[in-house]
């Protein structure tokens, strides 16, 4: 009896030994796994010839929680309680993306630029008392600093900063705009380029730029005439957009770019950077991973790729009367958290501004992306891009803004 409780007991001991002996070996190989998975890093970054204020690599700019951002801006209520889909908490968090205040960025801006520009003309200038050539600029300043530029736009006063008051014909494509004039929007935009770059630690005030999906040069003219050291240039497929841009506006280089990629106007590591306003908003899926790898081609090592696009905050915005997707919302709620992209050919077959995708419209739409899929999709495919920044609801608190740079 005692004898065979020894030899049990033995038999057990070993069992439990082998069986340690063979989970430490498992939970080794197994832990070293994901170690060498964990310290694959991406390859380094080649450095840019843009002039960079920090090499840090991703800034996520989070969603403002609801309280603070309810509190902080009633306006914000106004819209939010306007919004059926507020039993979702993400809906309901209206990113608030406050503008950037810093004295350094504001003197980076298009705005500040072409204020500064006209500093010898110091009659035009006279804004009622304000003077902006001593002490801070601030944001309230830059607001007036628009205003005035806007009103000097319109009676033909910066034509001497390349920048002629220009009578757009109605045949000609200009986004829709609300109340706003069109000169102040467009400073708005040109200065939303740059502080989504500012974020991401880049100032373009050298090199050599894209405005993809450009329309007439609306916001490349102001960076241009802004920023004149760099050289700038904007494509669009519509032929009418780019021939009345190049007889109008001098200072920027106009190309007629292909619906699909490749661009034939550009060559392989050409540009130190794109932007694209409203552009990814608009691709098909498929769409959107060509035009990715087309950028990655015409830019340089460490070139960078600004755009905007539908995401998240887009169900929150689209809630409004009169919002684009607002018939939409459910389906592309779903589809973001089941796939992180959503896509409908919002013009259908026709085309927009009867430019038809030549494939019934399944190519270029309404679409949006969350940054899971721009993760998933692309930036841990082959490492050939970095988030550099993330921006939610940044273009008029619609469109999320990605700035990334190509490795
Ligand atoms: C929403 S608008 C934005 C225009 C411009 N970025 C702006 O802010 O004024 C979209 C622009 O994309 C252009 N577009 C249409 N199809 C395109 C395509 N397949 N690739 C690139 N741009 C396209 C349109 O002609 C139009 O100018």
């Amino acid at each position: 009896m005692s004898m065979s409780f020894g030899a049990n007991l033995l038999r057990t001991f070993r069992v439990l030994g082998i069986g340690i002996f063979v989970l430490i070996t498992f939970k080794f190989m197994f832990s070293k796994q994901i170690l060498d998975c964990d310290t694959a890093r991406p390859p380094m970054l080649t450095t840019s010839s843009l002039p960079l204020k920090t090499q840090e690599p991703f800034h996520f700019e989070g969603f403002t929680p609801v309280s603070v951002s309810l509190g902080a801006n009633p306006a914000v209520l106004d819209r939010a309680m306007k919004a059926p889909g507020c039993q979702l908490p993400l809906l309901c968090a209206w990113s608030v993306a406050t503008q950037v205040r810093d004295e350094e960025f504001l003197k980076t801006t298009a705005t500040y630029h072409l204020f500064l520009r006209k500093q010898g003309d110091q009659k035009a200038l006279d804004t009622g008392g304000s003077n902006f050539q001593h002490g801070p600029v601030g944001e309230q300043g830059l607001e007036v600093m628009r205003d005035r530029l806007n009103d000097l736009y319109e009676e033909k006063k910066l034509a001497d900063l390349s920048l002629p008051l220009l009578s757009i014909p109605s045949n000609i494509h200009v986004i829709p705009m609300g109340a706003e004039p069109y000169f102040r929007r467009t400073l708005r935009d040109a200065d939303m380029v740059l502080e989504g770059l500012w974020l991401a630690g880049v100032i373009p005030h050298h090199g050599s730029w894209l405005d993809f999906g450009g329309s007439h040069g609306r916001v490349t003219r102001v960076l241009a005439s802004a920023f004149p050291q760099a050289e700038w240039h904007c494509s669009d497929p519509i032929l009418d957009s780019i021939d009345w841009g190049k007889s109008n506006i001098q200072n920027v280089h106009f190309h007629q770019s292909e619906q699909d990629p490749p661009m034939s106007g550009f060559s392989s590591g050409q540009l130190d950077g794109v932007y694209a306003i409203s552009i990814w908003s608009h691709y098909s899926e498929e769409s959107a991973l060509a035009w990715f790898h087309e950028m990655h081609r015409i830019l340089k090592p460490g070139g960078i790729l600004w755009f905007s696009t539908h995401g998240f905050q887009s169900i929150n915005y689209g809630s409004l009367d009169g919002a684009v997707q607002k018939s939409h919302r459910e389906e592309m709620l779903a589809a973001l958290y089941l796939t992180g992209f959503f896509y409908f050919p919002m013009f259908g077959a026709k085309g927009d501004w009867h430019l038809s995708d030549g494939a019934q419209g399944t190519k270029w739409g309404f679409a949006a992306m969350t940054t899971e899929w721009l993760a998933a999709r692309l930036l841990n495919v082959d490492r050939r891009w970095t988030l550099l920044y993330f921006g939610p609801g940044r273009n008029e608190k619609n469109q999320d803004v990605y700035v990334l740079r190509r490795t």
